[in-house]
């Protein structure tokens, strides 16, 4: 592959190749010196034009523990604010020859666009409600760490399924892998057609939870839901904010997960987040390095195939 756009284009042996590779910088990542030389020489630029701690910090750290320069663009002080367009922009970036370009952008297929326009890997770091492949790819790597593999579980996804990137490409490759998928939340919440992705839908906890291995739960995404019905956050949190009474439904060794950012006391409980016994949320933020670092190492394998572009 060229680039990361999404869970969309990877195949089951593309996802275990990266997560084979993700465990051994995992790894890494625990030892007292943390380098490696997968990225010596390159350059990298983190273009975020949306917010973010999780995978903006995590793909700094990566690309420096790779050894690549990284450069973070300052969105909110570059000439976008002077009205200049996103291809503009990436072009003018790529003429400086980077070699990977991390994208995050709040419109969905925003990401894809720019990569049909650079001669560099492009990877998606989260684009409107369509994609987050490497949230994905670390959300499977701390599933397959903590159950010992990634097929035939039962895995309960669970809140505002319509807005969510995370969700979209968690349901792709957990698809892919072979598990079972369910996803629960209120009707209003629930893309139309989503059972043709093969999941059961629930709007239900209690149902939708009964012996599932693993219980991912997601934030309200108030910023996209330009308008529409936001529910109140204390009748959320009543009937599918996830604590202690509602995972007892779940299997009695089921995780708990959450992407991140999350909001104590409207999906979760706070205290059920922090209890190291069954939440892996602080897991998923250390995979998110190991993901990230397999990721670039992997596209860096096959920059210098690219065709080169015309730049005018
Ligand atoms: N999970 C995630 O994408 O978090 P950030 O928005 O903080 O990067």
């Amino acid at each position: 592959h060229r680039h990361l756009l999404g869970i969309e284009h990877l195949s089951q042996s593309d996802i275990t190749t990266l997560l084979d590779l993700a465990d051994t910088y995992a790894d890494l990542n625990r030892q007292p010196d943390k380098h490696a030389d997968a990225l010596t020489g390159l350059t990298q630029i983190n273009m975020f034009f949306e917010n973010s701690t999780r995978t903006q910090a995590s793909f700094e750290i990566a690309g420096k523990r790779l050894g690549a320069d990284v450069m973070n663009m300052a969105m909110q002080a570059s000439s976008i604010k002077k009205g200049e367009t996103l291809i503009d922009t990436a072009m003018t970036l790529n003429a400086m020859h980077p070699d990977l370009l991390v994208v995050r952008h709040p419109q969905s297929g925003a990401v894809d666009l720019l990569a049909q326009k650079v001669n560099c890997a492009v990877l998606n770091a989260g684009d409107g409600r369509h994609e987050h492949p490497t949230q994905a790819l670390l959300d499977a790597l701390t599933i397959r760490r903590a159950k010992g593999r990634l097929h035939r579980l039962s895995i309960a996804i669970c809140g505002d399924i319509a807005h969510s990137r995370v969700a979209r490409s968690n349901i792709l490759l957990l698809g892919k892998m072979e598990n079972r998928i369910r996803l629960i939340g209120p009707p209003t919440l629930m893309p139309a057609g989503v059972a043709d992705f093969g999941v059961e839908v629930f709007d239900d906890m209690a149902e939708g939870l009964r012996d599932v291995d693993v219980v991912m739960m997601l934030r309200l995404q108030k910023e996209r839901m330009d308008g529409g019905f936001i529910p109140s956050e204390r009748e959320y949190y009543h009937r599918y904010g996830l604590d202690a009474e509602k995972l007892t439904h779940a299997a009695p060794d089921a995780i708990v997960m959450h992407p991140g950012p999350m909001n104590r006391g409207v999906e979760i409980d706070g205290t059920l987040a922090d209890d190291i016994n069954r939440s892996v949320i602080q897991d998923q933020v250390e995979m998110g390095v190991a993901v990230r670092m397999a990721a670039m190492d992997l596209l860096a394998r096959n920059l210098g195939n690219a065709p080169a572009r015309q730049l005018s």
